[in-house]
């Protein structure tokens, strides 16, 4: 892998706020979602097994790389559609992305606070 493939930081776009925000290749979206300081981020386990930080990706599978997920969260068939745990997935290139599930009340009750841009 190339030095600037390693080093790249890609723009990551939630659409429901329209807020964007940059994502390092080896930084796992949620984390990226808390670097903007966002009081009310839920924590969650960071591991793919609590299922809080469900996300639907809109910019197409080869965006993004998972790793594994808790089926008990995340079905064969809602990976296919894109829809994975923010805490399991990598940047490989710019990502559009809408928030479910649990996280979704958390970041649009924030909406306000986000719009810095
Ligand atoms: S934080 Fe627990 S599944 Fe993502």
């Amino acid at each position: 892998m190339r030095e600037e493939d390693i080093n790249s930081k890609y723009n990551i776009t939630i659409v429901d706020t329209d807020v964007t925000f940059k994502c390092a290749r080896e930084t796992h979206l949620l984390e990226g979602m808390r670097s903007l300081g966002q009081k009310g981020i839920p924590s969650g386990c960071h591991g793919g097994g609590c299922g809080i930080c469900k996300i639907k990706i809109l910019s197409g599978r080869n965006s993004y790389i998972t790793k594994t997920m808790s089926r008990t969260h995340i079905s064969e068939e809602e990976e296919k559609k894109g829809i994975v745990l923010a805490c399991r997935v990598f940047p490989k290139g710019d990502i559009q992305l809408n928030v479910v599930g649990k996280i979704k009340r958390k970041i649009l009750s924030g909406q306000k606070i986000w719009n810095f841009s």
